[in-house]
């Protein structure tokens, strides 16, 4: 990826693409084609190769998907499958006619089996039955990866699929029924520190260990495997082997230890009361990292500065939210 490459950003606003749009700016890559979504909708087949035959990408990097957590998953199942493999069938399809030379599909842990052994690695992909709160999603995402590798064997093209722990960082969803665990611990803090409250109530027992990557981090993996030299890249577009990468810290922390560390650098002192009414989910999530740290790349970012650096560009959003 030259520094004047035409690189296309699908879903620059969301928490993955903006970090990507963050990254590429930062490293002065001046040639970025970026779409909102009112601009172009990627489930319209007919705007979607429009634009391609327009713009003719180079690069793209596919983190655009309807995205939620259980309770959206459970409520709109049909939504999460079709528009995920409308937009990911689009892009994936419109890059193949106009000659893309990289892409990069975002998929997420969700594809690996309910039980899968601990870390997870690429290989487990398929292995078994699926957490069926979130099914439909996640089988869109398999559709996704296999199509990577699919166009890949039938085309010769050059799509890899770039599977990340759960992330947190800048424009975060800190809206409570919709959002993942970090950022939901995150505004409780806030409420319960401008409520004069001493307490910090989480659902569960806390004992379930969780990963956390830094979306700046992932911006930074993904832009780091479209760079890879031509030999090494190659080395992952294989006829029998799925082109999927994890990325992740390959640490994981527990629900506990993850609030006592909110509320340190939220300075909250206080006492965190464990809702076990509530359910746990499974007792751990954690990708094996080995292969991107083969290729040469490590998360940098430490939970607690992540943490902070979240806090630090989400602050005044939060507190006019809670107050
Ligand atoms: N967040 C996580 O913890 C996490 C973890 C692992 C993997 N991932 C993966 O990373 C990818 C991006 O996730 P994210 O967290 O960045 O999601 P996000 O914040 O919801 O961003 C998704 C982006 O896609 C856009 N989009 C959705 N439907 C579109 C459409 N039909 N046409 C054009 N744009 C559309 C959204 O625009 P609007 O908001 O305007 O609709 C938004 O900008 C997903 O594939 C997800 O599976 C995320």
């Amino acid at each position: 990826m030259e520094k004047h490459s035409r690189i296309f950003i699908a879903g620059h606003r969301g928490l993955v693409g903006s970090a990507l749009h963050r990254g590429l700016e930062r490293r002065a890559y001046t040639n970025l084609l970026l779409r909102t979504h009112a601009q172009l909708d990627l489930t319209d087949a007919v705007a979607v190769r429009a634009f391609f035959e327009r713009e003719k990408p180079e690069f793209v990097f596919l983190a655009a998907a309807k995205v939620g957590g259980i309770l959206a998953n459970e409520t709109y199942p049909a939504d999460f499958i079709r528009e995920n493999l409308e937009i990911q069938t689009n892009v994936i399809d419109a890059s193949y006619r106009n000659g893309v030379k990289r892409l990069l599909f975002l998929g997420s842990s969700c594809i690996y089996p309910k039980l899968a052994p601990q870390p997870m690695k690429e290989e487990y992909l398929l292995t078994g039955p699926l957490e069926p709160t979130n099914r439909a999603y996640a089988l869109a995402k398999i559709a996704g990866i296999e199509m990577c590798w699919s166009y890949n064997r039938q085309f010769g093209t050059r799509y890899l699929a770039a599977m990340p722990t759960n992330l947190y960082g800048p424009g975060d969803n800190f809206d409570l029924q919709g959002s993942h665990v970090l950022p939901a611990l995150m505004r409780k803090v806030v409420e319960a520190k401008l409520a004069n409250e001493r307490k910090l109530a989480v659902w569960g027992t806390g004992k379930p260990r969780r990963e956390f990557l830094y979306s700046d981090d992932l911006a930074q993996a993904c832009i780091h495997l479209l760079s890879l030299p031509e030999s090494t890249f190659d080395g992952m577009i294989l006829r029998d082997e799925a082109p999927l990468v994890n990325i992740g810290t390959g640490m994981d922390v527990t629900i506990r230890e993850l609030a006592e560390l909110i509320a340190k650098v939220l300075d909250f002192d206080c006492e965190i009361v464990f809702d076990t009414t509530r359910p746990d989910g499974t007792p751990q999530k954690l990708l094996d990292v080995s292969r991107i740290h083969s290729l040469g790349w490590k998360a940098t970012t430490t939970l607690e500065e992540g943490i902070r650096l979240t806090y630090e560009d989400a602050r005044t959003q939060l507190e006019s939210a809670v107050r």
